[in-house]
């Protein structure tokens, strides 16, 4: 089934420490020794391995990034185009001017941009424009924002800090010790841990960061508390929507919660698999960045910014965000029936673009493995999460959750019968921070 991807992958893991460049990209997190691993080429939602299989993806589309389909035509003639008028030069891309002012205009309270290329470079640009801003070293957080420094350094205090935030068991080997108690964090929906931190810090804090909604809802008056607290101290109020960003609404999705962050930092979202990050902020804030060594060459290539104004105008011109909620909204209706009809326990959450289930068993790993490894035999892509996109269609919803409920049913009577271990074909999904061997 899988067998020059496998090959490749166990190849890959002799050159490649931890085998791949993204954690959650690790076929031992989906299917070990069984996944494909690697394609050859994709489109809309079809993906082709290095075997010749074509499957559907109803998984995460590229971590999230294809909101339009892989290999969009639209973003794609653009790309296009820049490659052949030069993605490089001495001179700056024209572009770049565009896009500031599309991304300022979506986001009427702000009136600066700067660009980066990945969501955690990004998360840290605005966090060094938040210290440069207030002069200020204390940053308050809530849930994941990157590989970077600044945020692993909070698991130097206890390595169990990051645990409900990231992955379990992530050790900061490497991160300078000295950074310990420089970042703290705070649950979401909380506000007494937050005011705990100020009330600690005494005037100390730089930044607050969080993610505006992810997979709960925002309790009535914890996001105006939030902004509230960022206002009494005159800390910085950074809102990462590297992944909730252009789901819900062209732009943030603060911008229908009606809270305004003083940063928001977009990234994988908005330019369909193509590189690129913007940090939007007030200008107050942003011209901080003045004031700091922020630089790198490759933020002024070409491909990436095109790429960002041909997706944001497509997804704004086509509603792409109706298309999400509408295919997002079916999945979780679809996943919870299926469970019903099937007598299986799960637990769904996440806005409908974002959706996720988990089943509700002694050993979920075990349960997980065999939905992955059946989806799979049927010919999905398919985990625990489906990131909607454009090019997912309403046929592909029904096909897949008429393949969903085949699996449920599976799924329950090998639970019931004890046999769930015996009919996996391989080793369990890994679920935590492991050394690959
Ligand atoms: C909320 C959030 N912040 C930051 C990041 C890091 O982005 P990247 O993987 O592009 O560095 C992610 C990635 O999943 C994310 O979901």
């Amino acid at each position: 089934m899988s067998g020059k991807g496998q090959n490749l992958y166990r190849q890959a893991k002799k050159l490649i420490p931890g085998g791949t460049q993204l954690l959650s990209k690790r076929p031992e997190f989906l299917l070990p020794e069984l996944w494909p691993s690697y394609y050859s080429h994709a489109k809309g939602i079809e993906v082709h391995d290095l075997d010749g299989n074509t499957y559907l993806d109803m998984s995460h589309n590229g971590v999230g990034t294809c909101i339009l389909g892989a290999a969009d035509p639209d973003v794609n003639k653009a790309v296009h185009e820049a490659i052949d008028n030069g993605t490089m030069s001495t001179l700056n891309c024209p572009e770049e001017v565009e896009l500031a002012e599309l991304l300022v205009e979506l986001h009427p309270w702000s009136d600066m941009v700067r660009f980066a290329r990945c969501g955690g470079e990004a998360m840290a640009i605005a966090t060094r424009i938040a210290r440069a801003s207030t002069g200020k070293d204390i940053i308050a957080f809530c849930g994941y924002h990157g590989w970077h420094d600044w945020y692993i350094s909070a698991n130097l205090a206890d390595e169990s800090t990051l645990d409900g935030h990231l992955l379990p068991g992530l050790s900061p080997a490497g991160v300078p010790r000295a950074l310990k108690g420089t970042a703290l964090p705070f649950k979401y929906n909380k506000l007494e841990e937050l005011e705990k931190i100020v009330r600690e810090q005494d005037g100390k804090l730089a930044a607050i960061i969080m993610e505006p909604i992810r997979s709960s809802e925002p309790e009535p008056g914890f996001l105006e508390g939030v902004r509230k607290i960022a206002d009494k101290t005159g800390a910085v109020l950074i809102f990462d929507e590297v992944t909730s960003g252009f789901r819900v609404c062209a732009g943030g999705i603060h911008l229908q919660l009606g809270v305004n962050p003083d940063i928001v930092v977009f990234a994988k979202s908005i330019s369909n698999g193509y590189p690129m990050a913007a940090i939007v902020g007030t200008e107050k804030v942003m011209n901080a960045a003045q004031d700091s060594f922020i630089s790198s060459t490759y933020w002024t290539e070409r491909v990436g910014t095109v790429a960002a104004l041909a997706t944001i105008k497509k997804f704004r011109d086509q509603k792409v965000n109706e298309h999400l909620i509408h295919i997002g909204t079916r999945i979780q209706e679809g996943w919870k029936k299926a469970a019903e009809a099937t007598g299986l326990a799960i637990h769904v959450d996440g806005i409908p673009p974002l959706s996720h289930f988990t089943v509700k068993t002694d050993d979920p790993p075990a349960a997980h493995t065999f939905f992955v490894q059946s989806m799979l035999e049927r010919g999905y892509l398919s985990g625990m999460v489906f990131y909607g996109t454009f090019a997912h269609t309403d046929k592909h919803v029904d096909d897949y959750l008429a393949a969903v409920t085949e699996v449920f049913a599976d799924l329950t009577k090998a639970l019931e019968d004890g046999t769930l271990t015996a009919k996996l074909k391989g080793p369990t999904i890994h679920t935590g921070f492991h050394r690959l061997s």
